[in-house]
């Protein structure tokens, strides 16, 4: 009997230290299996009781049951524990701070030619011109023959054109777009049409195939090349954020009469002369002029009535000069290098 009885004790002293010392699940499983298990320690004491008489089996009995007891609830406890341990050591590991900003979102932005038109057009719009969209699929109609280039005429060649089989052209100019206006909206017309352009030219840095123009018509009674040279020099102040001084100058295109060249003092060298307006201190903007009888008439306009103005030019040139782009052929290029220098977002 206190063979037993001490051996309970033994088990006792032991195990109860046993449990609080178990460092993981693991080690408390082993402890449980080694105690309380078919095999373990005290079972094997509580096996031991039906040898001893029936008095001294109660006492033992009585003794080890509540030993069992009182384990069972240590390691449940123990086990409680460790778990609740094992859940806040994965919280503490993979933290998520709710209140944490995300990672930065790149956002796009336009690119300079569209910017550029975008910034056209609006200019445009505040001096009460509508903003018209074409087809850059055009007719060899469209795009020549109603400007007054018939195609016996010279000046067909002043354009590489590339010719689609079935004989529509990709538009070499915007100009179309001013029959297009006449036809659909009639007089008086304040009119601008903005897009891509396409020419075979050999490319290099100031020639591209493919690039972007404004053409402007207005078409009213008594207009005249003085309201022609306001609206320019509008949109150059608008352009570059000051008035800038410009000149008009003799040139020649179908489509007007008289044909006529707006150029605009240099600047980078304030009509000195230098490398960028090649040493005369002027700069090319655009080809311009009083519209032709002849394109007024194919517009389906009274031309003893009215009168009206037209200029066309290169946006992509334009957006050179603004920001000192040396080389055209960079817009089309793709290279992010150069386009994220515009990003202003
Ligand atoms: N379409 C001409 C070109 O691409 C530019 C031009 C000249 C447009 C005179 C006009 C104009 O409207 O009046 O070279």
């Amino acid at each position: 009997m206190s063979d037993l009885l001490a051996q309970i004790e033994e088990i006792e002293g032991a195990a109860l230290g046993q449990v609080q010392a178990s460092a993981d699940l693991d080690a408390l499983r082993d402890l449980e299996v080694a105690t309380l298990g078919r095999k373990g320690s005290l079972t094997s004491v509580l096996r031991g009781l039906k040898d001893l008489s029936p008095d001294d089996r109660r006492a033992a009995g009585q003794r080890s049951n509540d030993l069992k007891r009182k384990l069972q609830e240590a390691i449940d406890r123990r086990r409680a524990a460790l778990e609740e341990a094992e859940v806040q050591a994965s919280l503490e590991k993979d933290r998520l701070d709710p209140t944490q900003p995300g990672p930065p979102r790149a956002y796009g932005h336009p690119h300079p030619i569209l910017a550029m038109q975008r910034e056209l057009a609006q200019l445009f719009e505040s001096m009460g011109f509508t903003v018209m969209d074409g087809p850059e699929v055009e007719t060899e109609y469209y795009n020549f023959e109603a400007l007054n280039i018939p195609s016996w005429h010279p000046a067909r060649d002043m354009q590489d054109t590339f010719w689609l089989k079935g004989g529509g052209v990709l538009r070499t100019h915007t100009s179309g777009m001013q029959i297009r206006a006449m036809q659909e909206r009639g007089a008086p017309l304040r009119v601008v049409a903005l897009g891509r352009v396409f020419r075979n030219e050999d490319q290099d840095a100031s020639h591209e195939h493919t690039f972007h123009q404004i053409e402007g018509l207005v078409v009213d009674e008594g207009i005249s090349v003085a309201h022609l040279k306001g609206v320019l020099d509008a949109m150059l102040q608008g352009v570059f954020g000051e008035p800038v001084t410009s000149r008009l100058r003799p040139s020649y295109f179908p489509f007007v009469e008289p044909g006529l060249e707006l150029d605009f003092e240099c600047r980078i060298c304030k009509g000195k002369g230098c490398p960028t307006c090649k040493g005369t201190g002027w700069v090319e903007m655009c080809g311009c002029g009083m519209v032709h009888p002849n394109v007024l008439k194919a517009g389906g306009i009274d031309s003893e009535r009215y009168t009206g103005f037209a200029f066309g030019l290169g946006i992509d040139r334009l957006t050179m000069m603004r920001y000192a782009v040396p080389d055209i052929r960079l817009f089309m290029s793709g290279d992010l290098r150069f386009l994220e220098q515009f990003h202003t977002g």
